[in-house]
């Protein structure tokens, strides 16, 4: 599997040439042009190594590294700098920068310490990525076993989530890595509900705008909740964004197309199906022609027309229906 590279450097035309210059089959390589930028781009990819040069408007690179060592110590920093002295690649050691490299820039000589500082983190995360993924996959279900014990509604509605949105990314052709982190946060991607007390989860009726926002939040608490976890896949970032719609209108960040992670729109179709077909407190389930309509009526304004083309094709070939209707469905 290919490693995710963040090369950040506010200099646009020296980091379009960097970019070409160390193409490898082994690397998918992401841009960012400033500290903050870079952020928001680790917000919305699994990041594997960031390269980094040191002096950048905003926030420089001594500030991003050190918000990766509190946020993000797993991943592994090279500093590229035409000013590091021998006394700050000392402090940048004790932030656990991996290496240095000089400008002007050795290409060679910068690829093979990404190499090293990609190959060394792959060690000392210990075990196999399997052993890693088995023990994350135990976490999750711990997680969703917890919602469970409050709320068997919403963990009913999480497990069949989990379900359709695998169905509709197999579809899709996305890569079974893509797909196993998107079951996973699927599994727990309404754990911010715990923070809603129940008499208004379980409100028969209308909600009131007060009692919508609370609902509203749970998207974001689920962020701050997840988000110090190590998952291998971007597990906080796909739950954050399930309520987000391609056109923006969505919510908590109401960012829009391609800012939305993949696996959040794959997401937010399955979500809201299993959300209109299946009984709520308050109403009762509609008819699967009737939740597909919705899907297909808001094709490519709220939802990804690829998610939605492909769990229309899951419930036109009928063996799905069985299973969604069936009583395992039930919960
Ligand atoms: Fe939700
Ligand atoms: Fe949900």
């Amino acid at each position: 599997m290919k490693k995710n590279v963040l090369l950040v450097d506010d200099e646009k035309s020296f980091i379009e040439s960097l970019s070409v210059g160390l193409e490898d089959e082994r690397l998918s390589l992401l841009q960012a042009n400033t500290g903050l930028q870079a952020i928001a781009v680790m917000e919305r990819n699994n990041i594997d190594l960031v390269v980094t040069d040191l002096k950048m408007p905003d926030m420089g690179g001594y500030e991003l590294v050190a918000y990766l060592a509190r946020n993000h110590p797993q991943i592994p920093v090279v500093v590229m700098s035409a000013y590091a002295t021998l006394e700050t690649e000392e402090n940048f050691k004790i932030l656990g920068v991996s290496s240095f490299v000089q400008k002007p820039l050795e290409l060679d000589d910068l690829k093979q310490k990404m190499l090293a500082a990609l190959d060394e983190a792959d060690r000392t995360r210990g075990g196999s990525s399997d052993e890693i993924k088995l023990i994350h996959k135990k976490n999750i279900q711990l997680l969703a076993n917890l919602v469970e014990t409050r709320d068997p509604y919403t963990a009913g509605h999480q497990r069949r989530t989990a379900e359709l949105s695998m169905k509709i990314a197999e579809q899709m052709t996305i890569s079974p890595d893509k797909i196993q982190g998107l079951y996973m946060a699927a599994l727990i991607h309404d754990i911010g509900k715990i923070a809603v007390p129940s008499e208004i989860l379980t409100k028969p009726g209308r909600l009131t705008p007060i009692e919508f926002e609370l609902i509203k939040n749970h998207p974001e608490t689920a962020y701050d909740i997840l988000k110090p976890i190590d998952f291998p896949w971007p597990v906080a970032t796909i739950v954050r964004q399930h309520h987000e719609r391609l056109d923006g209108s969505g919510y908590p960040l109401g960012i829009a197309g391609d800012e939305i992670l993949l696996e959040s729109a794959i997401l937010t179709v399955s979500d809201v199906v299993e959300a209109m077909a299946t009984n709520r407190p308050y109403r009762f389930a509609r008819t699967i022609e009737l939740t597909l309509e919705e899907i297909t009526d808001h094709r490519g304004t709220y939802y990804l027309p690829e998610a939605v083309d492909a769990c229309v094709s899951l419930f036109a070939d009928g063996e799905f229906i069985t299973q969604f209707t069936n009583a395992n469905w039930a919960s």
